[in-house]
């Protein structure tokens, strides 16, 4: 596990004063969430005036307070100094930010459409509707939103027709990659910078506020046209997950074969051409990104007649979530085959660990399944107990791994925080009823555990 760089105390904080102009275009950020929220901040860090708009009054109130309304390691402090620093403001006016804004980066999220793998583009829709009336002058605005292929033509036409200035308004797409996690090292330290544009004036604005990233990172900056924008970035989330659900199907395998799943991964990393990252077997994707973008670029492929070319997802999905139900039998299998009344400790609830986001998380819904099987599950995790707690108020909770352990059947691991990975097994097994654990994330030393007289189990091992 990588350890979080804390880059809020390596930050050279350009002096600001509000009567003398930065000389930098002023950055507005429509839709503060997860990654509006971290790019406001970032880019405020960075040197730039910037406002983050929204429409959600208590979101906006919490953010210009100083209060991050979600987990991310090291965003509040950097939230902190840069509200102090001046550069920061918070408003749910998009007046105010038409008047203001030199660049609108688009930043609200793009779910799964209930009752349909397509992408809900409401929210990007009412966004552009909302700013365009108030853009009386030649600005640019960028989208940062993950959306369907097609998309960016779509606003151009809505955002020229509504804006007072016309045509004077242009859009740019700027795909985002950043992990939750790792949110400020991404957004501050990219692999790369991705500017898709339809004309030279607004890659030059987009070269002009990302001015610091480019220039002190060296970050690599591909430049393309809209369409090829909107692609890369579900092109590069479907390749993650075919490489996860890749690892995962040699895991079952491995299943019926007796081999060894994890010895396979790490003889496959060696190859350069391969490679290690994602390539972690276990329970599988989850989050807020992943799952759905895979399913929305197989909606808009088959739209668009492109359905055979990336068929192939589908079956990446149904590997991805067979692992959770492959997991809920291992489960079974420990018990002695029915779960009625087992008692089950489940370690983690978020989607991966440094956060405590439980969209479409493999942990909950394998928790959440036990539970309906008849066993009586109580969850920890570190970071998502309220968000769980909220989505799944049947489940029961713990203070600590240890107490949710107490006179447990099975224990099973379904998030790979570092103080699970650390836990001393003989001291777990103090406490638990039976020394049972399947290690859904491959992240206990099995020779530990068994040493210590743990049965262990995990998925695609023998
Ligand atoms: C992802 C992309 O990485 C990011 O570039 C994009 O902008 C948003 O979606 P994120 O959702 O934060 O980021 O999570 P990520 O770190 O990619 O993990 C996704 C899921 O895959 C997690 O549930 C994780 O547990 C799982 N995973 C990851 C594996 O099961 N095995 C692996 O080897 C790696």
């Amino acid at each position: 596990m990588t350890a979080t760089i804390d880059l809020t105390e390596t930050i050279d904080w350009p002096a600001y004063s509000p009567t003398e102009p930065t000389g930098l275009p002023h950055l507005t950020v429509i839709g503060t969430g997860y990654l509006g929220a971290t790019h406001a901040v970032c880019m405020a860090a960075l040197g730039f005036e910037v406002t983050g708009v929204d429409v959600d009054a208590d979101k906006i109130a919490r953010l210009a307070a100083g209060e991050v309304p979600f987990y991310e390691p090291g965003l509040g402090e950097l939230l902190t100094k840069a509200l102090d620093s001046g550069r920061l403001r918070f408003t749910t006016d998009f007046a105010e930010a038409g008047r203001l804004g030199d660049v609108h980066f688009l930043c609200v999220g793009t779910p799964q459409a209930k009752g349909s793998d397509a992408a809900d583009m409401t929210y990007v829709r009412s966004a552009v509707r909302e700013l365009a009336q108030h853009l009386t002058r030649r600005t640019l605005v960028v989208g940062k939103s993950t959306v369907p292929v097609g998309t960016a033509a779509e606003m151009t036409a809505l955002l020229q027709e509504l804006a007072p200035a016309g045509d004077q308004v242009e859009l740019a797409w700027n795909p985002e990659f950043l992990r939750e996690g790792f949110a400020i090292e991404d957004t501050m330290t990219p692999d790369r910078l991705v500017f898709g544009v339809a004309s030279a004036w607004a890659e030059s604005m987009l070269r002009a506020a990302f001015e610091p990233v480019i220039t002190e990172h060296a970050t690599p900056v591909l430049v393309t046209d809209l369409h090829t924008a909107e692609l890369v970035k579900v092109a590069a989330n479907s390749f993650l997950a075919t490489k996860i659900s890749f690892i995962n199907a040699m895991a079952e395998v491995c299943e019926v074969t007796g081999a060894d799943v994890s010895g396979l991964a790490k003889a496959l990393s060696y190859d350069t051409r391969i490679g290690g990252r994602f390539l972690h077997p276990g329970l599988g994707f989850g989050g807020g990104c992943l799952p759905k973008d895979i399913r929305a670029f197989r909606h808009r492929a088959e739209e668009l007649g492109a359905g055979p070319a990336v068929a192939f997802l589908g079956e990446v999905d149904a590997i991805n979530l067979r692992r959770r139900s492959r997991t809920v039998d291992l489960v079974r299998e420990l018990a002695g085959g029915d779960l009625s009344g087992v008692r089950v400790a489940a370690l983690g609830a978020a989607f991966k660990p440094n956060s405590d986001d439980i969209r479409d998380a493999p942990a909950l819904d394998v928790a959440a399944s036990l539970q309906r099987a008849g066993a009586i599950v109580t969850v920890y995790d570190p970071a998502a107990m309220d968000n769980a707690r909220r989505k799944f108020p049947e489940l029961a909770y713990g203070t600590s791994a240890m107490d949710a352990a107490i006179d447990a059947d099975v224990v099973v691991l379904l998030t790979e925080w570092v103080e699970f990975r650390e836990i001393d097994p003989a001291a777990l097994a103090a406490v638990v009823a039976q020394r049972n654990v399947v290690d859904g994330r491959h992240a206990l030393n099995p020779v530990d555990w068994r040493a210590a007289g743990w049965t262990y189990r995990a998925l695609g091992r023998p």
